[in-house]
């Protein structure tokens, strides 16, 4: 789907998107591999080994989804919504039957089912691992609790989530190179009819969200509190194993295309669910709304590589290009009305990092590296200390406690940074 088609996808009635499904059925039975075994064979080493870790996550994923559907199939407030979403479990079951036969009529890993995923186990990283398990989470929650905004919660990340934002740029991607090459029609085959059905549910959670965003101030905040939870793992799931971006280039493509791509998603999709991200509380996504989309990009990626976004590698990095686009971004998620009228300087001094700081004065926030004789408040701490409080939502308070983070200044300067910049809430368990 267009960016520009995901505009209108709220004006579809559930009767469509059912029609929709009834008219777009296919058999994942009797799709012909024959060809794609030769094209298979053709491919690179690193190839192969690219489009495993990238078909590890579709199939991984696609079992997982099927799994943990039902719950919302109860929860579901109307009749017509559970209706659609009995046809969409059915889908990612078809999905997963796709995967499987592709893997094991093609690739030659795992005769039933359970083998197969226990085969892709070994490529799932860290951020994959992190979405799959709360979404797994999530469906335990939803059958306790079958509220609105819970619901809320649970189609932000199902629907949004891991099928708007994570499995779509990564369809559009693998479907793009082979659609090229030709080398692989039975598998070219089957993803289209999977992107198309995904197209649906998307486009029936941006739907539901629509409508529940548009009366419920509740399920606002329950939409924010889930995506605040989940980003850091979600950013990090297209980390290439041992950071080779030759896994992506053998495809034709760069890591920045695809995350790009995602962003442009997440932006309309949120448009179009009537709650644009702009309208968020700050802190939520980790990029600038108003940067280009390749820059904010370009910007995650070095946050991942360097370790201040995505999976913990106990010593992030902090060269002067890291450390400006994370106080950029810092700058940029302060609630500026926070601070009340009243112009506020924080400074950071970095045991083993150079200082910056940031002043926050008539409605706009300014980053800047070194030391200001004029900073209302301190803080003295480690670099990776600061990333986990900030990043990973680790607890400040904790950190006084234990000694780590050290502030300077009054009480109340601390309770309004604290005001400014609304801790994120852990993800780590
Ligand atoms: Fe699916
Ligand atoms: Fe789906």
């Amino acid at each position: 789907m267009s960016v520009a088609a995901t505009h209108s996808t709220h004006s579809i009635s559930y009767q469509d998107l059912y029609q929709r499904w009834e008219q777009g059925n296919w058999k994942a039975t009797e799709l012909d591999f024959s060809e794609d075994r030769n094209g298979w064979a053709v491919l690179s080493d690193l190839q192969r080994r690219s489009a495993l870790w990238m078909y590890s996550m579709f199939f991984y994923g696609e079992d997982a989804v099927t799994d943990g559907l039902s719950p919302y199939i109860d929860a579901a407030p109307t009749e017509e919504q559970k209706y659609f979403l009995a046809t969409q479990q059915v889908d990612e079951a078809r999905h997963s039957v796709f995967f499987h036969r592709f893997f094991k009529e093609v690739i030659g890993a795992g005769d039933s089912i359970s083998t197969g995923l226990a085969f892709t186990e070994q490529y799932l990283n860290w951020g994959y691992r992190g979405v799959f398990d709360r979404l797994e989470l999530m469906a335990d929650e939803l059958r306790r609790d079958r509220s609105l905004p819970k619901f809320a919660q649970a189609i932000t990340l199902y629907h949004m989530v891991v099928e708007g934002t994570l499995a779509q740029p990564g369809q559009h991607f693998i479907e793009d190179f082979f659609n090229k090459e030709g080398t692989m029609p039975g598998f070219s085959a089957g993803m289209e009819n999977v992107s198309r059905d995904e197209q649906r549910h998307i486009g029936f959670g941006v739907k539901v969200l629509s409508e529940l965003l548009a009366e419920s101030e509740e399920c606002k905040a329950a939409v924010v509190e889930t995506l605040r939870e989940v980003m850091p793992y979600s950013l990090a799931v297209f980390t290439p194993p041992g950071w080779d971006r030759e896994y992506t280039r053998s495809f034709g493509f760069e890591l920045e295309d695809i995350f790009a791509f995602g962003l442009r998603l997440v932006k309309s999709r949120w448009r179009a669910a009537g709650y644009p991200i702009e309208e968020m509380p700050p802190n939520v996504f980790p990029f600038d709304p108003d940067q280009p989309e390749e820059e904010a990009a370009a910007c995650q990626i070095k946050l991942l590589e360097a370790g201040v976004l995505g999976e913990p590698n106990g010593a992030p990095g902090a060269s002067a290009e890291v450390q400006e686009i994370f106080f950029g971004l810092v700058a940029n998620s302060a609630d500026k009305d926070a601070a009340n009228g009243q112009p506020m300087t924080v400074q950071w001094r970095f045991e083993d990092a150079d200082p910056w700081h940031i002043t926050i004065d008539n409605g706009s926030s300014r980053a800047e590296p070194g030391l200001t004789p004029s900073a209302d408040l301190t803080l003295d701490t480690t670099w990776s200390e600061w990333v986990d409080i900030s990043m990973r939502g680790h607890d400040a308070r904790r950190a006084m406690l234990r000694r780590k983070l050290k502030p300077h200044g009054s009480m109340r300067q601390l309770m309004r940074m604290r005001k400014i910049w609304p801790p994120r809430r852990s993800p780590v368990v």
